[in-house]
């Protein structure tokens, strides 16, 4: 079976399932970035450097993929948007079964479904948390052929054995996929405040066999996308469309994490926040904004509009997979010739060879303008911790970089330190300035 028609299933249950009481105020939940030494997932051996010049060939990565899948005809179906690679990718902690049983799944607002490994697996995932093993869980339950969920997609997959159960298939860019049973079980979330929250009949792919060309350890991946199957939807009504996210420091050797909020809890409001309209357009997979056009100073670079949508909108991804912000090619070069000229500061090569702009600099010292992005109706203003990446104790670059690309992907080194909220009912995405370390 196709990744689309997983996804159809996933909506199919998602519509059968008995609506979840609204848990009223909302919650939230642990963000962990894999190169945080708070992941379970860090490698202690790699430097500063190397975990930088890793996340930053991941963005070249996501980009040529996200490519790819706009690029596909604007009929088309929608389909896998990510190469999974937890190097850059945030990951929640969270529990399938009952008892429940803690996994670690790649947060992506890329793409929809909800899988991860499955006992037995072959082949398997470098996974170094435990594997989930669905018959010690008493809620989990295999969707059957006979089952309604299944015949309602055409060219479901059955499973060749007598069990006559409904599986799924998803497939990477790379051939790396997933495959396994779709099932539900009792999806639970560990709050901050310290209590578990439960959501019963979650559809969720087990999968057994898994081959993701990957160096991260994840158990899968939890999709926060826009499609009817992501978490977002299938959490429904108990968390409102809403979410938001706050992203600490990349990098910081301190103990310190970023937030994952969901329902009221994840309203962005008060002092300081903008908003900007989220684009429904022929991939419903991402969030798509509009970004109008940068300001250094006195210089304005206007961005056109894609060509991607036919519309001409939403010409920039919001993306929490990527790490650095990939302009079109000649975008960007207006971009950094303006930073050029308001920098006094010593031009050096960027010592992993990946990025064009760097400076010899410590963080502490340096003096950058402030660079902001006009999305539409929103003027977002970005700091030197949301422009520049310390590489090492004596270089940091400019973490924007040109891509063959006619679009934007507004990566998360720009996101952070900012309560970034998604309102997927009102259609909005707020910025709101915020110390996430603080929260
Ligand atoms: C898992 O790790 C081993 C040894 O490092 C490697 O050979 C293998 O390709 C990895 N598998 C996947 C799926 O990444
Ligand atoms: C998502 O669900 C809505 C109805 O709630 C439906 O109109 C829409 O076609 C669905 N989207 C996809 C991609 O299946
Ligand atoms: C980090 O802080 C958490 C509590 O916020 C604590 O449980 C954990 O042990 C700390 N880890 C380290 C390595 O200090
Ligand atoms: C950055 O842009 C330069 C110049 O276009 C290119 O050579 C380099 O490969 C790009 N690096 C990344 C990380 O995209
Ligand atoms: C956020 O707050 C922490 C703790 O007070 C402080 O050390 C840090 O510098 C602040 N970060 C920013 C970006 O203001």
């Amino acid at each position: 079976m196709r990744f689309y028609l997983f996804l159809t299933l996933l909506f199919f249950c998602f519509c059968v399932v008995t609506p979840i009481e609204s848990q009223n105020r909302g919650f939230s939940v642990e963000l962990i970035h894999p190169d945080s030494s708070r992941s379970p997932f860090y490698n202690i051996r790699e430097t500063q450097l190397q975990r930088i010049s890793n996340v930053v060939t991941h963005s070249i990565k996501r980009a040529h993929y996200l490519n790819h899948v706009f690029s596909l005809s604007h009929n088309d179906l929608p389909k896998p948007t990510i190469i999974p690679y937890a190097g850059s990718y945030y990951v929640m902690s969270y529990s399938i079964g009952t008892p429940p049983f803690q996994l670690y799944g790649v947060v992506d607002t890329g793409s929809d479904g909800i899988w991860f490994q499955c006992k037995p697996c072959k082949p398997c995932l470098n996974q170094t948390s435990p594997i989930f093993n669905p018959s010690k869980s008493s809620t989990y339950k295999n969707i059957r052929c006979s089952s309604p969920i299944c015949k309602r997609g055409e060219k479901t997959r059955c499973s060749s054995n007598r069990k006559r159960k409904c599986e799924y298939e998803i497939t990477y860019l790379d051939r790396s996929g997933s495959q396994g049973d779709i099932s539900k079980d009792t999806l639970t979330l560990n709050s901050n405040d310290g209590s578990p929250i439960s959501f019963p009949k979650i559809v969720i792919g087990c999968g057994h066999k898994n081959s993701l060309t990957t160096e991260g350890l994840a158990s899968g991946i939890i999709g926060f996308g826009r499609g009817n199957f992501s978490i977002v939807s299938q959490l429904g009504s108990s968390i409102g469309g809403k979410f938001s996210y706050c992203l600490a420091s990349l990098f910081s050797k301190a103990n310190i994490s970023s937030k994952l909020y969901f329902g009221d809890m994840a309203v962005v409001s008060g002092h300081g926040v903008v908003s900007t309209p989220l684009i429904q357009s022929f991939y419903v997979g991402n969030y798509f904004t509009n970004l109008e056009a940068f300001s250094v100073g006195d210089h304005i670079i206007k961005l056109k509009d894609s060509s991607l949508i036919p519309d001409n909108e939403g010409n920039a991804v919001i993306d929490s997979g990527s790490t650095i912000t990939q302009l079109p090619n000649d975008v960007y070069s207006q971009l950094e010739t303006a930073v050029i000229s308001m920098v006094k500061l010593k031009r050096v090569k960027d010592p992993t060879q990946q990025l064009s702009l760097c400076y010899k600099t410590t963080l502490k010292k340096y003096e950058v303008p402030i660079i902001t992005a006009h999305f539409r109706g929103a003027d977002v203003k970005l700091n030197a911790f949301n422009t520049f990446i310390q590489m090492n104790h004596e270089v940091m670059c400019f973490a924007f970089n040109s891509s063959a690309f006619p679009w934007v992907v507004y990566g998360n080194i720009a996101q952070q330190n900012f309560l970034v909220g998604y309102d997927t009912l009102k259609n909005i995405i707020s910025f709101k300035p915020t110390n996430c370390t603080k929260l």
